[in-house]
């Protein structure tokens, strides 16, 4: 008893220097991440135009970041193939970037929740032929869904979740067959996947299970595609955000006021990021600093706090998207 008194003074030291040490080296990564992120600020953007080809390709352009994205891209001097389900607001869109921009634009009427139908494969038909030909450097795959929004697996119906998984993944991997040859033949390209930090900055993202697992995917399919065609000239990234600022979050301000606030960018500063970055590995990245910097804090977090948090703060918006009667239906967790 008396000789383990002894040696506490001697031995806590050691111990509280050991774990210093093991802290810094397990945040070092982050920070290290964080300083490369801010490394790239300090240099001159790319000039993708020059360095990919004359034309981009962006899914999903008539609203939220993928608008901002087409017209970074347009003020950037690329043309642009716009593909959206919605005739009227791509003549909107398409409209808007000619007369801000100057540059050309092409419009591809596209429902890609139809992929694997006789319907989508006509669809894909007509991506191909507007892709024809024309010097295409950059694809964006942005069209997603996040409906039916926060909901335990049982409650929503089949439907939404197919669907779900037609736009955010099979259609994805659709359209980036179908734009890759081209840029194999030319031996240039970037290809840039809307995934998310719900699926890669986090361990879970209870209630919204599908959402985080088509996004998975995104990440997992871009990077192997990146291992698979960095030799043939062709940058593939995923691009994995936290909240911005769009239709798909403007109802959480309810519940998250101050996070949006502080962590949500909106669309147009997003996107001008994002453009940033593309031809900048890794593969998997989150352009905007103050998303980088949310990853790096939630990389120290240990996951069961992460899950109970995360179930908390998704019962909520489940209340808020859904109603208290939908609260009822599934006992509360504490
Ligand atoms: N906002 C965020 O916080 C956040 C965070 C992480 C990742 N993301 C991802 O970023 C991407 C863009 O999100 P956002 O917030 O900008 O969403 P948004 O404002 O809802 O925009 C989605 C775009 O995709 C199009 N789209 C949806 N379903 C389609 C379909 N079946 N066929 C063709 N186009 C379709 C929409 O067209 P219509 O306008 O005609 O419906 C719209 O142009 C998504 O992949 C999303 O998962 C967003
Ligand atoms: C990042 O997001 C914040 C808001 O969270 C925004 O104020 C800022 O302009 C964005 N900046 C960059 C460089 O991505």
């Amino acid at each position: 008893m008396a000789s383990s008194l002894r040696q506490e003074p001697a031995a806590s030291p050691a111990w509280f220097a050991s774990l210093a040490i093991l802290g810094a080296l397990y945040v070092a990564p982050f920070v290290f991440r964080l300083f490369a992120h801010l490394a790239l600020y300090l240099r001159r953007p790319k000039d993708l135009r020059r360095r990919y080809g004359a034309w981009a390709v962006v899914t999903g352009p008539t609203s939220g970041i993928g608008r901002s994205v087409a017209l970074e891209l347009a003020r950037r001097g690329l043309n642009l193939v716009l593909l959206d389900l919605n005739a009227a607001n791509l003549l909107e869109i398409a409209e808007t970037i000619r007369s801000r921009h100057g540059v050309k634009t092409k419009t591809v009427l596209f429902d890609l929740s139809s992929v694997a139908t006789p319907q989508g494969d006509e669809a894909m038909a007509r991506l191909r032929e507007a892709v024809e030909g024309l010097d295409v450097g950059v694809l964006v795959n942005n069209a997603g869904v996040a409906r039916p929004g926060a909901r335990y697996l049982h409650e929503a119906d089949v439907e939404a979740w197919v669907r779900m998984i037609k736009v955010n993944l099979w259609a994805v991997t659709e359209v980036t067959a179908a734009v890759l040859p081209g840029m194999v033949e030319r031996s240039r390209g970037a290809v840039v996947n809307m995934g998310s930090a719900s699926s890669e900055a986090i361990p879970s993202f209870p209630l919204y299970t599908m959402y985080a697992a088509t996004k998975r995917y995104v990440a997992q399919f871009s990077r192997s595609l990146y291992v698979e065609y960095r030799s043939k000239g062709i940058d593939v990234q995923c691009q994995a955000p936290f909240y911005v600022a769009t239709r798909m979050v403007s109802r959480l301000s309810e519940t998250s006021r101050l996070a949006l606030l502080l962590f949500a960018p909106a669309p147009d500063a997003y996107a001008r990021a994002a453009v940033r970055w593309i031809g900048h590995g890794p593969p998997l990245c989150a352009p905007n600093v103050s998303h980088q910097l949310l990853w790096c804090l939630a990389a120290v977090l240990p996951v069961p706090v992460h899950d109970w948090l995360r179930l908390r703060h998704n019962l909520r918006h489940r209340d808020l998207f859904h109603g208290p009667s939908s609260a009822r239906a599934v006992p509360k967790i504490k």
